[in-house]
C-alpha cells in the first residue's frame, strides 16, 4: 500500500533558505527567468509554483528568451507530438547558450520522469543544466543551488540530472506566482491510479494523493478574498478525491463545502472519470450556488470492446446513463469530452460506434487525439495493424462531426441573454474582451478593459464552431 508523504514545515523552510543562497549568488545584477509550459492544467499550475520559487530565489520573470538568464521548461509526456516539440525547442536553446554562456537551462515535468528520456537528455541535449521530475518541484531551490555550484566543474559533474521516485509527495505552503487576476487553478489532488492502458500519466505522476480538505478550503477562501472569480479545481480524476485521507470525505462533499464559501465566483473542475461520476455529484452541482453546470467527461471510445482494452471500466450504456442522469439534474449542462482515435486493434466498426455515440450525446466541444504509443504502457505492446493514413481519415471524420455539433450548439445561443464573466482583454478590435459563460463557452465582446473580472449579462448576437459573440446589455 502506498504511503502518502507530506512535506514538513521544516523541510519547506529549508527550501526557503536555499532560496536565500541562490539570491546571494545572483545579487550582483538583475537576473531574469522564463518558464515555458507544455501539457495540461496540472502543469500550468505547477509552473505557477516554479515561478513562485524563482521569484523567491531573486529572479525577475520575463517573456523574452533573449533576456533570460534561466529558462525552465515544464514538459508533458502524454503524446509523442508533445515530446517532440519539447525536444525541438530545448535543442534550439543551444543558440541562446552560444550567445549567453551563463544561461541556465532547466527541464522539469512529466517527460523527465521517464528513465529513457533522462538518458536521452543526458547524452544528446548537453545544453540542459538541470533535469528534475514533478515530484521534486517542492525542492526546486535546493536543486537550482546545486546546479549553480556544479557549473564550471568538468564533464558529467557539471550538470544535475535528478528524478525522485514517482510515488510523490503532498506539499503545502509553496510559493506561487499566478499569472491571471480573474482565473485561478486550485489543485486538489495529484497522480492517478486508473492505469488506462494507453496512458503514461500514472507512471510519471505517481499514485493518487489528495490534499486535506482544510488545506483546499483555506486556499479557496484566500483566492476569493483576493478577488479571484473563476476557480478551477484540478486533478487527473477529481471524482476519486479523498481516497487515502484520514477524513471520511469525497469529491461531492468537498464541492459542497467549497460552494458554502460566500462570494461572487464560479467553481469549475477538471477532470471527471466517467466510472466515478455519481448522481451525488450531479445533485451537489445542481444545488450549488457557484458550481458551473459543465462536466468534462472523457469518453475515449464509443466501442465496448475498445473501452475494455483501454481499461476504462465503463461501457457505452453505462456512459449514456451517466449523461442522462447529469442532464436530468442540470438541463442546461454543458458537456465536453476527449476521444482517442486509432487505439491498437480498433476497427472501422469500433470507430463507427464512437461516431454514433458522439452524435447521440451531442457534445458542446470535443478534444480529439490520434493514439500515440507510450513506452511502458500495456497498449504500446498491443498489435496495431491500422495505418496512420487510415487513422487520419477516421480522425478527420470525427473532427468534422464534432465541429458540426459544436456549431449547432453555439448557434442555439444566438438571441439569448447569458451571464458571463469577463476574463481578459485581448486588445483585438472590435471584440476586445474575452469572457466565459458559466458553462465555460467562450464569448467575445466589445467593451472597456476595466470590465475584466466582472459578471455581466450579454446578448449573444453571433456564433462560430469555436466561440460566441455578444453585446453587453
Ligand atoms: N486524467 C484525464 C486525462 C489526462 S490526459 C482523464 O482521464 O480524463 C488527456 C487526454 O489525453 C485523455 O483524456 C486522452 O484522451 C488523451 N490521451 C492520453 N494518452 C494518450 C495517448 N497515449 N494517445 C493519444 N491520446 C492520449
Ligand atoms: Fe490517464 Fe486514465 Fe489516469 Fe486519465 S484516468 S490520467 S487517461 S490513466
Ligand atoms: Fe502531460 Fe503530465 Fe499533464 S503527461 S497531460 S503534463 S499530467
Amino acid at each position: 500500500m502506498y504511503q502518502r508523504r507530506e512535506i514538513t514545515t521544516q523541510e519547506r523552510l529549508q527550501q526557503e533558505q536555499y532560496c536565500q543562497r541562490v539570491r546571494a549568488l545572483i545579487a550582483h545584477r538583475p537576473h531574469y527567468a522564463l518558464v515555458d509550459t507544455y501539457g495540461c492544467q496540472q502543469n500550468e499550475s505547477d509552473s505557477e509554483i516554479l515561478r513562485g520559487w524563482l521569484v523567491q530565489c531573486g529572479y525577475e520573470l520575463t517573456g523574452s528568451e533573449e533576456k533570460a538568464d534561466l529558462i525552465a521548461v515544464n514538459t508533458c509526456a502524454v503524446r509523442e507530438h508533445a515530446e517532440k516539440r519539447v525536444l525541438g525547442n530545448v535543442g534550439a536553446l543551444a543558440h541562446n547558450k552560444a550567445k549567453n554562456p551563463e544561461l541556465l537551462v532547466c527541464v522539469g515535468g512529466c517527460m523527465t520522469q521517464q528513465e529513457t528520456m533522462r538518458e536521452r537528455i543526458r547524452r544528446s541535449y548537453r545544453v540542459v543544466d538541470l533535469v528534475f521530475g514533478p515530484h521534486e518541484l517542492w525542492q526546486f531551490p535546493q536543486l537550482l543551488l546545486e546546479t549553480m555550484e556544479r557549473r564550471g566543474r568538468r564533464g558529467a559533474k557539471s550538470r544535475l540530472i535528478a528524478a525522485a521516485p514517482s510515488e510523490g509527495v503532498v506539499a503545502e505552503g509553496l510559493p506561487r506566482q499566478r499569472d491571471n487576476q480573474v482565473k485561478a487553478w486550485l489543485s486538489i489532488m495529484n497522480g492517478c491510479d486508473n492505469f488506462c492502458s494507453y496512458c503514461i500519466v500514472p507512471y510519471v505522476r505517481g499514485r493518487e494523493r489528495s490534499r486535506r480538505p482544510e488545506d483546499v478550503l483555506a486556499e479557496a477562501r484566500e483566492l476569493i478574498r483576493l478577488g479571484y472569480k473563476d476557480i478551477t479545481l484540478l486533478g487527473q480524476n477529481v471524482n476519486s478525491y479523498g481516497k487515502g485521507l484520514e477524513e471520511d470525505t469525497d469529491f461531492p462533499a468537498l464541492l459542497a463545502a467549497l460552494d458554502a464559501i460566500p462570494g461572487d465566483y464560479v467553481l469549475r473542475f477538471m477532470t471527471s472519470h466517467p466510472k466515478d461520476a455519481t448522481e451525488k455529484l450531479f445533485r451537489v452541482m445542481a444545488e450549488s450556488e457557484h458550481c458551473a453546470h459543465h462536466i468534462h467527461l472523457p469518453l475515449q471510445s464509443g466501442s465496448d470492446r475498445i473501452l475494455r482494452q483501454m481499461n476504462r471500466r465503463y461501457d457505452r450504456a453505462g456512459y449514456l446513463e451517466k449523461v442522462a442522469a447529469a442532464r436530468a439534474a442540470m438541463p442546461d449542462l454543458v458537456l465536453t469530452t476527449d476521444i482517442i482515435v486509432g487505439f491498437p486493434g480498433e476497427t472501422e466498426a469500433d470507430f463507427a460506434d464512437t461516431l454514433s455515440l458522439v452524435e447521440q450525446v451531442g457534445y458542446d466541444a470535443m478534444f480529439t487525439f490520434i493514439y500515440s504509443p507510450r513506452t511502458g504502457t500495456p497498449a504500446a505492446a498491443m498489435p496495431d495493424p491500422v495505418s496512420r493514413a487510415e487513422k487520419q481519415v477516421w480522425f478527420d471524420r470525427l473532427v468534422q462531426t464534432a465541429n458540426r455539433i459544436s456549431a449547432e450548439k453555439h448557434a442555439a445561443y444566438v438571441g439569448r441573454t447569458v451571464r458571463v464573466l469577463v476574463d481578459g482583454a485581448t486588445g483585438q478590435e472590435p471584440y476586445d474582451l474575452s469572457s466565459r459563460t458559466k458553462g465555460g463557452r467562450l464569448v467575445h465582446l466589445a467593451g472597456d478593459p476595466a470590465l475584466v473580472g466582472q459578471f455581466l449579462d450579454v446578448k449573444i448576437t453571433d456564433s462560430t464552431t469555436w466561440a460566441l459573440y455578444g453585446q453587453i446589455e
